[in-house]
């Protein structure tokens, strides 16, 4: 890719509405933090200054989408705005079934409940917790085989986000072709650092389905994103269009879902798409009775063409570009100050390594969620720790058996912050390193049995 390292690239668009930021001090929001026993999930909205807990349904719509909110058409069945869809929808995944969600994990839960269950499995270059929570959920295992690059945190390696091919073929073998529930490949792969995916690899995750006549299913959330990466990085693809590689790469997949609430560029929806007939009546059938009938599932007239709309503005080379390189902007500053990053930077949000940051602090005293807490009480950040507080478990004594790493993602939100507002976020990591030998980390006085990120409480050790 050319190199830009570290230079800023203007907003290509400019705002008509604002939304005001509330400016708060450190003694008021180290008062609020602790009201919220630590836990920034437990923050209300207004306290927080920039929000980079998730990319998910946080963006701002454009002039475009919110006229196409007023044409939205509200009729139960055979609505013009999900004509609209369907059509977008059609072109983009060369799919002929097509059905709406409210977001993306009511279209996993119709899948997986469909063709999950017991004795099934399912691979994945690494399955989002929704993705492996409703797998789990139908009795079935899910497994992740990330490309062996992705372990180090810090290697120059263009496409992170693969599947390790070899593992593969083996892992099919071994579990017997006829109990892959399917193979998911996710796009880009979010837990592994919004890290992109080969069209390369995913030819060959085709060609070794095809051999053992298993499903292939993309959760293509950020499917415009990891686009921009192929054409930059795989020479192959450099003179197709972002549309275009991503249709080829959705034409790949037997299956397609999606949470809109990425690329789809709106606040809410979904879709899951497929190939094979017999499968989406199985799935309309479960659509129906949990979701809305199949000309809505869940969603106002309104939200179907704003979706339509937002997944052609995706693919704008002008919008993808400042995308990404805002995205990478921030990330390169914070290396360059010094901050362990995980390189190189991914599409949608940028993962600070808080072990090595923080290496005072114990794991069983959560790092990651230390520097969650401070980047709140320095600069009102919001983001969120992905390491042991999300992903550690406790041994047969209660001992603490970390997460393989303790990340802290801040993710962005499109087109909602200016690079003003990235600037000041790289400037609050000065205040970061400046104190971190006296930090401490957290204990947790209460945790949920599942899922406990979103609801734990934490005191200060
Ligand atoms: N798949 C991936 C790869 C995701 O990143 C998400 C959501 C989902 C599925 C589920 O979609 O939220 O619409 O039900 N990711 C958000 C995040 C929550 O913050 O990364 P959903």
């Amino acid at each position: 890719m050319k190199s830009e390292k570290r230079r800023a690239l203007p907003e290509p668009f400019k705002i008509k509405m604002v939304e005001p930021l509330r400016i708060t001090t450190k003694d008021y929001r180290l008062e609020k933090l602790k009201t919220a026993t630590y836990n920034p999930f437990l923050l209300k909205s207004d306290d927080v200054f920039i929000d980079l807990l998730t990319d998910s349904g946080t963006g701002a719509m454009s002039d475009h989408q919110w006229a196409g909110i007023l044409m939205g058409d509200e009729s139960y069945a055979g609505a013009k705005s999900w004509q609209h869809l369907e059509r977008v929808v059609k072109e983009l995944t060369g799919m002929p079934y097509i059905l709406p969600t409210h977001q993306g994990r009511a279209a996993e839960r119709i899948l997986y409940s469909t063709i999950g269950g017991k004795d099934k499995v399912f691979i994945s270059n690494t399955h989002f917790d929704t993705t492996r929570a409703n797998i789990e959920f139908t009795g079935a295992k899910a497994i992740d085989i990330p490309s062996v690059d992705s372990s180090n945190l810090e290697k120059e390696s263009d496409f992170k986000g693969n599947i390790d091919i070899n593992k593969l073929s083996e892992l099919i073998i071994e579990h017997g072709a006829e109990n892959i529930g399917a193979v998911i490949m996710t796009v880009t792969n979010n837990s592994s650092g919004g890290q992109p995916v080969s069209m390369g690899n995913m030819l060959e995750v085709r060609s070794i389905c095809d051999e053992h006549q298993v499903m292939m299913v993309i959760d293509g959330c950020r499917i415009a994103e990891n686009s921009y990466f192929v054409k930059h990085r795989e020479p192959d693809y450099a003179n197709y269009t972002y549309e275009e590689i991503a249709q080829k790469m959705l034409q790949l997949g037997d299956a397609f879902v999606m949470s809109a609430k990425k690329d789809g560029m709106v606040n809410i929806g979904g879709l899951l798409t497929m190939k094979d007939k017999s499968l989406s009546e199985k799935c309309t059938n479960l659509l129906i009775i949990s979701e809305g009938f199949t000309t809505y599932g869940g969603l106002a007239g309104r939200d179907m063409e704003a979706m339509a709309i937002g997944l052609k503005e995706v693919f704008d080379p002008d919008y993808l570009h400042y995308r990404i390189r805002s995205t990478a902007y921030l990330g390169e500053h914070l290396r360059a100050k010094g901050i362990p990053v995980v390189w190189p930077i991914g599409g949608h949000a940028v993962y600070i390594d808080a072990s090595k940051l923080y290496p005072n602090i114990p794991l069983d005293q959560y790092p990651g969620q230390a520097l969650v807490c401070d980047l709140y009480e320095q600069g009102g950040i919001r983001c969120v720790e992905v390491g042991s507080v999300m992903f550690g478990k406790y041994d047969s004594k209660g001992k603490l058996i970390p997460a393989k790493n303790e990340l802290v993602r801040l993710a962005i939100p499109r087109r909602t912050y200016t690079q003003s507002h990235i600037d000041y976020v790289i400037d609050v990591f000065d205040d970061i390193l400046e104190m971190k030998e006296q930090r401490r980390g957290f204990k947790i006085t209460y945790e949920p049995p599942f899922l406990r990120h979103f609801t734990a409480r934490f005191e200060p050790v």
